[in-house]
């Protein structure tokens, strides 16, 4: 029997999902077996069940409504979720991961239950992370946010290309600002996995004071994120990318790391990790310098990387809009990036690989190159929450396979 909590998230599924007729009554009794802990009848198993919902109902959907409204819907969806008491769970129960000895990773001062994190830019404004804490990421990023709230670029900006595996988007740092991220994140009322403010600068700030944006930003949100991570690699904000070279990125890390300091003596506790998100767009004298200027900061760590600017290899009529590209096709330069950075660095500095993951063998390919925890975002737009359950038990494979007892072994194992 449907009881009146249950019914708000079968509503929250029928509506947000537009499921009609005899789609909706599956959705109901899907839901109401995995409540009870039984299978749905005819369906084989729990994975099947989530793959079903996603890949036979959601996808078909959601593709076929324009990518910014399907992400609307997504993140309203989720963001409901943390107040409708038996809905985190139901979700865990569909699309939870186990939290295992062998991937679970202390680093950067927190937790990591698994080794798979959201990228930054899905929850701009930290509204759903009780959601996406519960369809199986280890972590995740919030934002970018900026101090103040601002629109973005016009619509469309946000293109899908289906044969090639990607998107391509130029946002423009839409957000809410750093108060309102603030107030979403006081009012979780239980974390289980670290978030990771993503900061910005707001479009109309001149390089010249980006530093005071990055600064305000941790002000704000100091108290409630786990880390930061410093987003000087988006390529739809004029000139953002430029804070990655020359003497603007020594003097951008150096007034970031004072304003942690200063956070840290006044609110107490163990000082928070800084890392720094770089682009795939760079030569090797650039990446080189970046490196080496980011390790010499006191930062923690690395995200390697961005979305690309590059359009290689693309056969859908979308390449030719402007923006960052992410997915399959970004996924061996981003590789390459961390190689580079973790040869660079002799495995000193943590990397979190990004770019193009959509199997397991995707992200044993970064780890092995030298990231210690990777993230997605396309491949969740593709594959589906089950994305995560997936790359879990094949990442568990792959290291039994290699004798490796603890991901950390993996780690940079292509350097020896
Ligand atoms: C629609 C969209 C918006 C994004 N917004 C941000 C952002 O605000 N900040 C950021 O650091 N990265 C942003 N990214 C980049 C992702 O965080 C990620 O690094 C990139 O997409 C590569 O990973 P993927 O191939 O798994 O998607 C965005 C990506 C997409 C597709």
């Amino acid at each position: 029997m449907l009881r009146s909590s249950d019914l708000k998230f079968v509503c929250l599924c029928v509506n947000d999902f537009l499921f009609e007729g005899e789609t909706a009554r599956l959705v109901c009794r899907v839901f109401l077996h995995i409540r009870d802990g039984e299978r749905p009848y005819g369906v084989p198993n729990q994975n099947g069940v989530s793959d079903l919902l996603y890949k036979s109902l959601a996808k078909p959907l959601l593709f076929k409504m324009d990518p910014e409204q399907a992400h609307h819907l997504i993140i309203g969806g989720l963001s409901g979720v943390g107040s409708v008491r038996p809905v985190p769970s139901g979700l865990r129960v569909m699309y939870g991961v186990r939290e295992t000895p062998d991937l679970a990773v202390d680093m950067f001062g927190c937790h990591f239950p698994t080794p798979v994190g959201l990228a930054a830019g899905l929850d701009k404004n930290g509204q759903a992370v009780t959601g996406f804490s519960s369809i199986g990421f280890g972590f995740m990023e919030v934002g970018t946010v900026t101090p103040l709230a601002q629109s973005g670029n016009d619509q469309p900006r946000l293109f899908r290309l289906p044969p090639d595996e990607a998107l391509v988007n130029r946002m423009g740092f839409n957000n809410l600002g750093a108060e309102a991220m603030a107030g979403e994140l006081a009012r979780l009322q239980e974390r289980r996995i670290p978030v990771a403010v993503n900061i910005g600068k707001n479009k109309v700030t001149p390089n010249e004071e980006a530093h005071l944006d990055y600064a305000k930003c941790i002000q704000a949100l100091y108290t409630y994120a786990d880390l930061f991570v410093v987003n000087i690699s988006s390529p739809n904000t004029p000139d953002l990318r430029n804070l990655q070279h020359g003497n603007e990125l020594k003097e951008l890390l150096a007034a970031v790391m004072e304003e942690m300091n200063r956070q840290q003596a006044k609110v107490g506790g163990a000082a928070k990790s800084v890392l720094v998100k770089i682009a795939p767009d760079v030569n090797e004298q650039e990446l080189e310098y970046m490196v080496g200027t980011i390790a010499a900061s006191g930062v923690s760590g690395i995200i390697a990387t961005n979305t690309t600017i590059s359009r290689e290899g693309l056969s859908h009529q979308h390449a030719k809009e402007t923006g960052g590209l992410s997915g399959k096709p970004l996924r061996e330069r981003s590789t390459e990036i961390i190689r580079q950075v973790y040869r660079q660095t002799e495995g000193k500095l943590p990397i979190i690989g990004s770019g193009g993951i959509f199997t397991s063998e995707d992200a044993y390919e970064k780890i092995k190159a030298g990231a210690s925890l990777v993230e997605i975002y396309t491949a969740l737009i593709y594959e589906g929450p089950e994305v995560n359950r997936k790359i879990h038990a094949g990442l568990r494979e792959l290291l039994r396979k290699d004798g490796y007892h603890h991901i950390s072994e993996a780690v940079g194992a292509d350097h020896r």
